[in-house]
């Protein structure tokens, strides 16, 4: 027999019998039945958004699969270009489909030159760099306005491809002008990990270089970061998506919704974290200080893994393959040690609060030498790819504007009351 769940209006004693499809219950049934009576769910924590086959995250048992396929395999087989194909298209792509993938990214990674010295360059010298990729993102929209033709779909995958090879440049060109560096070019002779290492590192050598095992641990960190289901930014990125706005500003609204500290802000929040703590001694007062609401042990908690993050779990492996070329990160012991701690503290283990994503990312970030304001751009450089397959996922189903309802709990009617006789 079907599972179903019925609803009955107390009111009326009339009910309505619903199937439950996928683990959800369709809500037009509670809108014919009860109209009027909105479903109050800030922060979405009970409400599926959209059906979506892009990602699969099931938090109880830890599980990660991009489009079915486990992200431990992925890890170890896969690059992110590769990565970002699936994600895109459903499937893993053929060699030739593959090469050609490689190829047209590799040649759209240029930003025009004007822009990126009149735009970018009239920043502060200090400007936040995610701050300036927001913006930069945003205002190639103002370059490529085809984009906003959004029903041609092999226009749409012009685009994709444009912001997937645009997006570490915007990037790199960010850092480099924050730190008073000059620009690097693009290098097409390079993968796109190492060409990302290249605009961010390289200073007068003909060819850039580096040891694999950076760039492989780079392009694994975009791998684990590439898309994450319904998240706070890929759902901005749908929210936008549905007032059919062009893909630039998709992506750059995504991005100011990644920047947060409690979304892909935390790996820097991370690593101001450990700085503070700063030694052994330090970690007791500040678990201390977390149970009493004081602040947020970062890296730790997710909305849907009760479970330990199965991404984390990558990354800290990868961690020690970073460290083993640079040297291990005195912050890393802390990390440890804090990790510990929490695991055996049953004020984290009773709400099931366990290390995500950024907990360990931060620390190989910068053991690479990444700059800490860079860690968010990092991120948004991988989800890029997912936010960009779930805008192409909405513009293919049959969505709507997202609209959603509120509960008005403000003032009944009032009469104005001109300001000389307001005391
Ligand atoms: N440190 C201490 N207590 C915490 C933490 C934490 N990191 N996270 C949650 N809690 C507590 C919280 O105080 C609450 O306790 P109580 O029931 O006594 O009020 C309980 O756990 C549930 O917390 P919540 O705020 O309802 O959980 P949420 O699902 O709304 O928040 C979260 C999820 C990720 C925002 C939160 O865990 C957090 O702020 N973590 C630190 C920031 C962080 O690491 N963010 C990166 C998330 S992974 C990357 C990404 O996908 O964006």
């Amino acid at each position: 027999m079907p599972e179903s769940i019925t609803i009955t209006d107390n009111r009326t004693g009339e009910s309505i019998e619903v199937p439950i499809v996928d683990g959800g219950v369709d809500a037009a049934a509670w809108r014919k039945l009860l109209p009027n009576v909105w479903f109050l769910d800030p922060s979405f924590s009970t409400t599926a958004a959209t059906t979506s086959a892009v990602s699969e995250v099931d938090g109880e048992n830890g599980i990660l699969r991009y489009r079915g396929y486990p992200i431990e395999q992925l890890a170890e087989h896969s690059t992110f270009l590769e990565v970002a194909y699936l994600l895109l298209h459903g499937e893993l792509p053929t060699p030739g489909e593959y090469d050609k993938w490689v190829y047209d990214i590799t040649h759209h990674t240029f930003i025009h030159e004007r822009f990126r010295k009149r735009f970018m360059e009239s920043f502060l010298h200090d400007a936040h760099p995610m701050g300036m990729f927001v913006s930069t993102i945003a205002a190639l929209s103002t370059f490529y306005p085809e984009a906003k033709d959004i029903d041609d779909s092999q226009n749409r995958m012009h685009q994709i491809v444009r912001l997937i090879a645009k997006v570490p440049t915007v990037a790199a060109a960010g850092s480099r002008f924050n730190s008073g560096l000059p620009f690097v070019y693009p290098d097409n002779n390079l993968d796109f990990a190492t060409n990302f290492l290249s605009m961010m590192f390289k200073i007068a050598e003909p060819t850039y270089e580096c040891d694999p095992a950076m760039s492989r641990a780079l392009d694994l960190l975009l791998i684990t970061h590439a898309d994450h289901g319904q998240n706070c930014s890929t759902s901005t990125a749908r929210v936008v998506g549905s007032a059919h706005t062009d893909p630039y500003s998709v992506i750059a609204a995504a991005a100011c919704s990644l920047y947060g500290p409690r979304h892909g802000g935390a790996n820097q929040a991370v690593m101001e974290m450990l700085y503070e703590i700063g030694s052994y001694e330090n970690i007791d007062p500040f678990i201390k200080a977390v149970k009493a609401g004081e602040t947020r042990l970062m890296g730790f908690g997710h909305r849907v893994y009760k479970n330990y993050d199965p991404r984390a779990r990558i990354i800290k492996d990868a961690a020690y393959d970073v460290f083993e070329v640079t040297g291990s990160n005195p912050l890393l012991d802390i990390a440890l040690k804090l990790e510990e701690v929490a695991l055996g503290d049953d004020y984290f283990v009773s709400r099931r609060l366990y290390p995500n994503v950024d907990f360990y990312s931060g620390l190989i970030y910068q053991s690479m030498g990444f700059p800490t304001d860079m860690f968010t751009v990092l991120f948004a450089i991988a989800r890029t790819a997912g936010w960009l397959a779930h805008w192409v996922e909405l513009l293919e189903q049959d969505s709507r504007i997202a609209r959603p309802r509120q509960v008005y709990t403000g003032s009944t009617e009032r009469t104005y009351t001109p300001i000389t006789e307001r005391s």
